[in-house]
């Protein structure tokens, strides 16, 4: 079994780099910390980084997550390789890249790229962003799959994740206390769906949502709440399709609720995504 220890970073291909890089510094709140040729690295918390934005085809995702031990990595890679999951090792140059000391990558059944990275970087400045979002961690990826069953089993029986709550049949699911670091959305083909950050309160929720609307920024979903996580949610739109959430107030569920927790589930509808009225466009949060 895998254990997957916390979602570590995502790295995002864009057509345009310079209005992407704009974006990310004066919408989202993100701190640039460096561009090294056609990649460029944002902070939102103590990771090195959190999201690199590169030059590509816009519809290249990956997500990391990190294991704990070099054993464990070998473990992982050998597990993949038995199970005929094609695995590659990164480079020496590719883990500095990547400010990792190791990472090996495989892609999940519906293909989403995923990279394992062990040690990544943990950065000595404190993080500050030119605009003050609020913006506390990066926490989650919706995460797109073609057949939701098959990718839970998927997660989690070969990377020990753990169904918090279903939407529907998309499960939202957890690596560790918090209720899910990732959440699985019906789609065509794979990607990332959306990419959350945690906002210190609900203030910050509400500053960005007339900050964004002034400045015309798509809002797509939001503010509510979800009935799911119990966290306080804006979802809206970014460059190349992407969509980004600020969220606060997420569920943890403790390791002494872990023993007797059961899954809930919700209808995949309005109801199923806010409890205060917010309506999804169904289509975007599905395909
Ligand atoms: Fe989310």
């Amino acid at each position: 079994m895998i254990n997957l220890h916390d979602i570590r970073y995502v790295r995002l291909a864009t057509d345009d780099l310079q209005s992407t890089v704009k974006y990310a510094q004066e919408i989202l709140g993100l701190q640039q910390v460096r561009r090294e040729g056609p990649f460029v690295y944002f902070r939102s918390d103590n990771r090195d980084h959190s999201v690199c934005y590169y030059e590509g085809n816009p519809a290249e995702h990956v997500v990391a997550f990190e294991v704990t031990t070099a054993e464990e990595l070998d473990g992982a890679a050998a597990q993949l390789e038995a199970m005929r999951t094609p695995v590659k090792r990164g480079s020496r140059d590719e883990s500095e890249m990547r400010r990792v000391e190791d990472f090996i990558t495989f892609a999940d059944p519906t293909g989403n790229k995923i990279d394992l990275v062990l040690r990544p970087h943990e950065s000595s400045r404190r993080y500050h962003a030119s605009r003050d979002a609020g913006i506390e961690s990066f926490s989650h990826v919706g995460l797109r799959t073609t057949n939701a069953a098959r990718d839970e089993e998927f997660w989690t029986t070969v990377c020990n994740a753990r169904v918090s709550d279903r939407i529907g049949d998309a499960p939202l699911l957890r690596i560790d206390e918090v209720h899910h670091k990732i959440a699985l959305f019906p789609s065509d083909h794979a990607g990332v769906q959306h990419v959350n950050f945690q906002v210190n309160s609900i203030d910050d929720l509400m500053r960005s949502y007339y900050f964004l609307v002034e400045r015309g920024v798509p809002i797509r979903f939001g503010p509510g709440r979800h009935p799911t996580s119990g966290a306080a949610f804006l979802y809206f739109a970014g460059p190349d399709g992407m969509i980004y959430e600020y969220s606060t107030g997420v569920r943890l569920i403790t390791a002494d609720e872990e023993r007797d927790y059961k899954p809930r589930q919700f209808p995949f509808g309005p109801t199923g995504f806010c409890m205060w009225g917010a309506k999804p466009n169904i289509e975007e949060f599905s395909v």
